[in-house]
């Protein structure tokens, strides 16, 4: 047993001081002064924070990308996660060219077996290829695979890119079969178009890849996702939403009723295309996509997600080290796309939502835990503090000081985007199924502590616009 003693226990919705004690994995007792049993473990949480883990629903770890793959593997990916307190990340499958379904998740299966994860994992299937109609059977038969998530790339034209009729495919049987759709919304034939033009005259350097993916390709393809999701009648998840026009699409269609929620991430609240000044090939850590837009969006995310417009910030944590960059030296549109952040990312928030006034600690938790959690068909099991959950606890220490650079972060990667921020707070401890993970700023846990789960149906409960509308009562 593990007793986690006198914290201040913060969830989305309460914030009290409490023990809390664990048996099996799971919190069996919350309330004041617990008497722990003989040989119970006591962490001493006073005048620490007490969170639910994080749920980070966007990962890529070992992700193929071009001739390349992302630096992380379960194993290094997942310390990274824990030291910033997520305890659970849903990475994304994807399926390779004539492939089938099931044959892309032995692959990723395989991934978790080579380098074993110490928190916990569910996957989501992105379709890259519905060239064979028995793709469509296969996606029916995922969420009885615990898989209840299916992601498609309205981008990166001829390596992941789905088409309008792939898109609507695939949204039917989401609707069918009560999974969440996730879209990439970037109009991939236009950007196309834009980098052949660009590369064909020459403009061959980083800052290029800001100027042929502009916030209008990005919300152009939010509106026709939004759309089509209605055409199909499936809820739809749009993920890292980068501009405040985009948002408006996705807060437009909350408007009309329909089940559409948003997700940005944590460095579109930090980086700006101020960047892309230079033709200095420097910049090609900064190759994201969407890209980092101007410094006017970051306080339109900030409102697009005090409005319940977005309900998630995940870490998009796709990281390539400065070498794999090198691949675009002479051509943009070859540097691997991503950037680092899965241990950033409850760092960062805490920063400047919490500590930048922007968002209360509360909120802070919904955004990192508890909505990715119901979104994703985790919760009640994750994402909360309670009777029953499991025991994947954060003890956060908010006077504890970290500068975030390559060398503090847990991260294969040698570049980050977030290179010099100063926080105060990060995590101290952190219980995975109340087993120590971190402990005192420790690895301390093996790899395979962490475990493959299967999700349950998404819990979309009241729509964004619904629950709006009754916090406005
Ligand atoms: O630049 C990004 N976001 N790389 C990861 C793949 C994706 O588009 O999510
Ligand atoms: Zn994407
Ligand atoms: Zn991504």
């Amino acid at each position: 047993m593990v007793l986690v003693r006198g914290g201040r226990i913060i969830t989305e919705v309460d914030d009290y001081v409490a023990d809390i004690l664990v048996d099996e994995g799971r919190i069996v007792a919350i309330g004041r002064k617990i008497e722990p049993p003989a040989g119970t473990e006591v962490v001493e949480a006073a005048e620490r924070l007490v969170l639910p883990g994080c749920v980070d629903p966007h990962t890529h770890m070992d992700m193929p990308f071009g001739p390349t793959f992302t630096c992380d593997d379960f194993t290094s990916g997942t310390v990274a996660a824990a030291f910033g307190g997520t305890t659970c990340h849903v990475d994304f499958c994807m399926q390779q060219p004539g492939q089938s379904i099931p044959e892309a998740l032995d692959a990723w299966f395989e991934k978790l077996r080579v380098a074993p994860p110490v928190v916990d994992v569910g996957f989501h299937v992105a379709v890259t290829d519905l060239s064979s109609p028995a793709r469509i059977d296969e996606l029916r038969e995922l969420p009885g695979r615990g898989i209840t998530s299916f992601k498609v790339f309205m981008a990166y034209k001829g390596s992941f890119m789905v088409d309008d009729a792939g898109l609507l495919q695939t949204m039917e049987v989401a609707a069918e079969s009560g999974s969440l759709v996730m879209t990439h919304c970037e109009n991939g034939d236009v950007v196309d178009l834009l980098v052949r033009r660009a590369v064909a005259a020459g403009d061959v350097s980083p800052r290029h890849h800001l100027l042929t993916r502009p916030p209008l390709v990005e919300v152009e393809a939010t509106a026709r996702a939004v759309r089509l999701a209605e055409l199909a009648g499936a809820p739809l998840y749009v993920v890292h939403v980068s501009c405040g026009e985009a948002a408006a699409e996705i807060a437009a269609a909350q408007r009309r009723g329909q089940a559409v929620w948003g997700e940005t991430c944590t460095h579109y609240l930090v980086v700006d295309d101020s960047v892309f000044a230079t033709d200095d090939f420097a910049a090609a850590r900064y190759v994201f996509s969407p890209p980092a837009r101007d410094r006017s969006e970051h306080d339109r995310l900030w409102d697009a997600i005090r409005a319940g417009t977005l309900s998630v910030i995940a870490s998009d944590h796709a990281p390539f080290s400065f070498e794999q960059r090198e691949l675009g030296r002479g051509d943009f549109s070859k540097i691997p796309n991503g950037a680092a952040g899965v241990e950033e990312r409850l760092l960062v928030v805490h920063e400047l939502g919490v500590r930048g006034g922007r968002i209360s600690l509360n909120e802070m938790v919904g955004l990192l835990s508890t909505r990715p959690a119901k979104l994703f068909g985790l919760y009640p099991r994750k994402g909360t503090i309670a009777v029953g959950a499991d025991a994947d606890l954060v003890i956060f220490d908010p006077e504890l000081r970290l500068s975030i650079g390559p060398e503090s972060m847990r991260t294969r990667c040698d570049t980050s985007v977030f290179d010099g921020m100063q926080v105060t707070g990060a995590p101290e401890t952190v219980l995975v199924r109340g087993i120590p993970v971190v402990r005192n700023r420790e690895l301390v846990a093996e790899p395979g502590t962490g475990r493959f789960v299967k999700r349950g149906a998404p819990m979309l409960g009241a729509t964004p616009a619904r629950v709006a509308a009754e916090v406005a009562r």
